[in-house]
């Protein structure tokens, strides 16, 4: 670094740009950033909801240290702190102690901190979070680093003789470095975790609500199938009564691929509308793989050549969707092409290569584009533009969409997309779902095929309590019924995914509201405390020469909606053990009562998954219809309150599929059950007033009162 043109400040025009929220832009950052791309626009009301926030140090301890070529941002740091967020980090999830190298990475098999989404922002147990809004490749030490001048000489440890020796020795700061001459920073308040990040996604338009069809079961067919075979293999699912509502085309259905066409093969689908809306009457939505990489051979291929960047990909071209210009010619292709003749979304794939993998495939860091972007920040910021550009497609057509994404980055949730890998470690699946919901994403831990059914059901049980239930399909050829011994139990989940759909769809009507993620990580809950313990570290073994920094980190367990705990068991596992928090907890399928704030151990048969119901919940649960119902569809409720608290739960109440919801059309319905001293109890469901469509039709309670 240049000393002679560097200089530490300490910034006093830090400006409050929302409650709670905290802005200081110095330097010259570049303007192409996640927030430009994605241009949220900041619900307040629900932010001025959350009042004023306060901040465990005071925004004058921020030092900011620019040069022509880097910016240095420190932050203090307690010593027991823990950082969380980062992204969709597969490795671990307490990133104290880490550098993490947040490029966007394909294929992100080390705990480097790179990742299909890697998000410059974390949140700290402390309650405060802290987001560093760039298009470069930041890195953020997270206590991983010690200046001189932190005065720290005292806690040097002498190796051969003190076993609290540690090889990342303890830090009193945060250090973020961005490779250009300036930052745009913001600080977010708590006071708790879950606060800071509701007011991080609140502060970029609070969470997405997906159409109701997006929380039925997907599947993903063959990547050559044709009309017919994509047709015959959907109603297969309907003659055995497994519920599908989404089946997602691969790359087979372009005329051509990598690099694409965005034009159908018209020997594999002659009649692309017909056979669209010949699988919407089956009740089927249509999802379309793409890429970005633009065939030779394709209509749009030459309008766009001007506005591209100065590599290809697989011989095709690298659009630059920063540019309005290309976002129209691509646009235009996509509504005539698909969105107007009926498909649904899309799965945007292969949107965040990188060079340094097994493959090399990805456009270079330094490829150039017309808009004066480089590769590398053309890079960190693909998948949003892709995400965003397509949503604004179907947000113009009044459609709401949900699709799949791989790669995102900060500013992301308001998008419909959710994240999925090419990676298969069904533990890392379940840690990148906790860890997704720190820095507004979402993930699903897809299932491809399996190793055997242990490991096929074990993956099918936490793919239906996810946020997208997926099955993948396009190499192996799988379907539900794959494992013949064990198809009862697959499609007993994937009909539980039907049944919980108005509960889900609920929660994600909490996250566009009030930026709840609707599957959350444990430390995101309150009444956490005492859930985490350490390791003890193995300093000085050949295997682990610096000793284990692993903890435990609650990292496979997760909170579904409001109410329920998931702990998933693992191929190989039979039992194991869950941190049930503060409270009383009811096994959701025997009904048996638990104290929390301590750990049960655990050893379900393959036929479940250990869930469980806080006191007082009450879970909505609808049919096992074979798809989602539709706008008008009303259906009948069931209302399971478990153990013997009050409770209340609040359905939300809208055609499912449009963006009415925004211009009011909507109501909440308000489920109660209130238990007096004697153990009476009165149970209420609001009413909504007459002309109101409401998905919903009779209430029937059941309770589960189990001691
Ligand atoms: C991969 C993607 C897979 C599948 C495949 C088709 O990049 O992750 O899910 O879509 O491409 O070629």
């Amino acid at each position: 670094m240049g000393n002679s043109n560097s200089h530490t400040s300490v910034h006093a025009d830090w400006k409050e740009v929302a409650p709670g929220v905290w802005k200081l832009r110095t330097g010259a950052p570049s303007e192409v950033t996640p927030a430009s791309i994605v241009s949220p626009a900041a619900n307040v009301e629900a932010l001025t909801q959350m009042g004023v926030g306060s901040l465990p140090f005071r925004l004058d301890e921020i030092g900011v240290r620019a040069d022509k070529v880097r910016t240095v941002v420190t932050l203090p740091l307690q010593r027991e702190e823990r950082l969380y967020g980062m992204g969709l980090q597969f490795m671990r999830m307490n990133h104290r102690g880490r550098t993490r190298f947040l490029r966007v990475n394909s294929d992100p098999k080390q705990d480097t901190g790179e990742t299909h989404a890697p998000v410059p922002w974390y949140v700290s147990d402390l309650g405060y979070g802290v987001f560093v809004n760039t298009s470069r490749i930041a890195t953020f030490y997270c206590g991983s680093s010690v200046r001189t001048d932190s005065n720290l000489h005292h806690e040097a440890k002498d190796r051969n003789r003190d076993s609290s020796w540690k090889a990342t020795p303890l830090s009193d700061t945060v250090e973020v470095v961005v490779p250009e001459p300036g930052v745009e920073l913001y600080v977010f308040a708590g006071p708790t975790m879950l606060e800071a990040v509701r007011r991080y996604n609140l502060f970029h338009g609070g969470g997405f609500l997906p159409p109701k069809w997006g929380l039925g079961f997907w599947h993903r067919v063959p990547k050559s199938y044709t009309a017919d075979e994509v047709l015959a293999e959907a109603l297969e699912f309907r003659s055995r009564g497994v519920p599908c509502d989404v089946i997602g085309l691969e790359p087979g259905w372009h005329s051509r691929s990598y690099p694409v066409t965005y034009e159908w093969d018209r020997d594999k689908f002659p009649d692309p509308e017909r056979f669209v809306r010949g699988m919407e009457e089956h009740g089927f939505r249509v999802n379309l793989w793409e890429h970005p990489y633009v065939s030779p051979d394709a209509e749009i291929y030459g309008p766009l050549k001007p506005l591209s960047g100065s590599h290809t990909v697989w011989h095709g071209l690298v659009p630059d969707y920063t540019l309005p210009e290309a976002r129209q010619i691509y646009t235009g292709q996509h509504q005539t092409e698909h969105v107007d003749i009926g498909v649904s979304g899309y799965k945007l794939d292969e949107c965040d290569g990188s060079e340094l993998t097994r493959n090399s495939w990805i456009f270079p860091q330094h490829a150039e584009f017309p808009s004066g972007c480089d590769g590398e920040q053309m890079r960190q910021v693909y998948g949003l533009s892709l995400q965003k550009m397509t949503a604004d497609l179907f947000r113009s057509a009044d459609r709401r969409t949900y699709g799949l994404a791989r790669a995102s980055n900060a500013c992301a949730s308001t998008l419909p997309y959710v994240l999925y890998s090419d990676l298969y470690d069904h533990r890392s699946f379940v840690r990148a779902m906790c860890n997704a919901s720190f820095s507004g994403l979402l993930w699903t831990p897809e299932v491809r095929k399996a190793d055997n059914a242990e490991d096929w059901v074990r993956r099918m049980q936490v793919v239906c309590l996810s946020p997208l239930a997926m099955l993948n399909a396009w190499a192996d050829g799988t379907k539900p019924w794959s494992f013949a011994e064990v198809e009862p139990i697959v499609t007993k989940y994937i009909r539980l995914r039907m049944r919980l759909i108005p509960y889900l769809y609920s929660a994600f009507a909490r996250y566009y509201e009030e930026g709840i993620p609707p599957v959350r990580a444990m430390p995101l809950e309150e009444a956490m405390a005492g859930g985490q313990e350490k390791d003890g570290s193995r300093l000085d073994s050949t295997e682990f020469a610096y000793g284990s920094a692993a903890e435990s980190e609650l990292d496979d367990q997760y909170m579904f909606g409001d109410s329920m705990l998931v702990a998933p068991l693992f191929a190989g596992q039979r039992s194991r053990r869950i941190y049930l928090p503060e409270g009383v907890w009811y096994d959701f399928d025997t009904g048996e009562r638990h104290e929390g704030g301590c750990y049960i151990e655990v050893s379900p048969g393959l036929e479940i998954i250990p869930v469980y119901v806080r006191d007082g919940s009450i879970l909505p649960l609808m049919p096992e219809l074979s798809h989602a119902p539709g706008p008008g569809e009303q259906v009948p409720i069931e209302l399971h309150h478990y153990g013997t608290a009050s409770g209340a739960c609040r359905l939300y109440d809208d055609d499912g599929v449009s963006f009415a919801y925004e211009q009011g059309e909507y109501r909440w319905r308000e489920v109660a059950l209130r238990v007096d001293q004697e153990g009476r109890s009165e149970a209420s469901v609001s009413p909504v007033e007459e002309g109101w469509s409401s998905a919903y039709s009779d209430f029937t309670w059941v309770f589960h009162h189990l001691e």
